[in-house]
């Protein structure tokens, strides 16, 4: 007796009759199961069949109901196994992916993953290569394009029972989705997990982030400055920090020129870039509020996924999303750097603003309308807003 059910519940968490699909073999009444990934036993106390007639058992393929005993609350996604020969749970997959959307894939880029029908959020971690030609040629890739296919690593925010595509092709398949919409982005086969996650454990460390903060006598922060280059960001980050000292805070400024001088050395101005680009920021400006800090980030951080992956990373009402709101017309005309001048005579490829997209914040914290006041002025008013909500306090 082997078999493999992805169990469909309506809501989060309920006990009582199970709905699902016998992805693999065959179910009788009587059979232990374990249900993954938490890994609670029960027994299969009754079949029934989609117009609810009791059966003794149930085949690949074959929607059913069950009741178990005991009643175990269900998950919706969940999968109930042979109690003895249980499939495996995973985080960290390397799967085939083939791309359907008109924008490429961005490695590093939340994306929403369906597996049967339960929704994870995660990311592509690698873009190993791509599949080329009828006989499948491994070719380099830094993304995937329309029509493309190519094998990719994946994580997921949370661990999945699974098996591969080539052992089940039910449970094998995914799908992949924008964060927020249901526009189907692409296809995946599960090849295999990657051992990574139960390998690698958190150590627990005795001083938490709450009295480091103390000590510093402040609450920590991450003040999130966006826009176009030449907005004026690195100028009112300056005064900002310079006025935050001077109030005895402790700051840190993570400014996007510097930066790319160190930690992102290795990184361009392509999509992809841009999108690695944040989110190693993010994952720094995360361990700066945990040693307590106030933290000042000045990146054109052009697009709204990232900036939203960067609020996900940092704790609840710790992100400040600050648009520094100046018309391309301006940045251009102030242009210190020559950067516009070069990007108009195609000398600089993928300028922010030029011929790469910059997608303004929707509701930001802040805008600074940076063309019309200086930048102590507009520090001031960054430190007035965090004040009357007891930020810095
Ligand atoms: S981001 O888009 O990935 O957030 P980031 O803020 O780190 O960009 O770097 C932007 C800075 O790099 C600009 O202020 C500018 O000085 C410089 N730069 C060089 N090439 C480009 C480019 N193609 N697009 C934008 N900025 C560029």
């Amino acid at each position: 007796m082997t078999f493999r059910l992805r169990a469909e519940v309506s809501t989060d968490e309920i006990s009582g009759d199970i709905c699902g699909q016998v992805a693999s073999g065959k179910l009788t009444v009587g059979d232990k199961i374990k249900v993954l990934p938490q890994a609670k036993t029960a027994t299969v106390s009754a079949i029934k069949n989609h117009d609810g007639s009791p059966e003794n058992e149930a085949h690949t393929g074959q929607a059913v109901s069950l009741e178990l005993t005991p009643q175990l609350a269900i998950r919706n996604g969940d999968i109930l196994t042979n109690a003895k020969n249980p499939v495996e749970s995973s985080d960290q997959f390397e799967v085939t992916l083939a791309w359907h959307d008109k924008h490429p894939l961005l490695s590093g880029r939340p994306y929403r993953f369906q597996f049967g029908t339960m929704f994870v959020h995660g990311s592509i971690t690698t873009i190993k290569y791509a599949l080329a030609g009828t006989d499948n040629t491994h070719q380099a890739a830094v993304t995937l394009t329309k029509g493309q296919t190519g094998v990719v690593t994946i994580s997921l925010k949370q661990a999945i029972a699974f098996t591969s595509f080539e052992q089940n092709q039910i449970l094998g398949s995914f799908g992949l989705f924008h964060r927020k919409d249901d526009e189907k982005l692409a296809d995946g086969k599960i090849k295999f997990a990657l051992r990574r996650a139960s390998n690698i454990h958190r150590q627990a460390i005795n001083i938490d982030r709450s009295e480091r903060a103390k000590q510093k006598n402040q609450r920590p922060c991450v003040l999130w400055l966006t826009g176009l280059s030449g907005s004026g960001k690195s100028t009112i980050a300056n005064a900002l920090e310079t006025q935050l000292l001077e109030m005895g805070k402790h700051t840190c400024l993570l400014d996007g020129d510097n930066v790319r001088h160190g930690l992102n050395r290795d990184l361009g101005f392509t999509d992809t870039d841009r999108v690695e680009n944040i989110r190693r920021i993010s994952e720094v400006a995360k361990l700066m509020t945990d040693a307590g800090l106030i933290v000042i980030t000045s990146f054109i951080s052009p697009f709204r996924a990232e900036r939203q992956m960067a609020r996900d990373k940092i704790a609840d009402g710790e992100f400040f999303e600050i648009f520094i709101d100046a018309p391309l017309e301006v940045c251009e005309q102030r242009d210190e750097k020559g950067l516009y001048a070069k990007a108009r005579a195609g000398l600089v490829k993928n300028f922010t603003g030029i011929d790469s997209a910059y997608e303004a914040p929707t509701s930001p914290d802040i805008t600074i309308a940076s063309s019309c006041i200086s930048p102590d002025q507009a520090a001031k008013l960054i430190i007035d807003f965090l004040e009357k909500n007891a930020i810095t306090l």
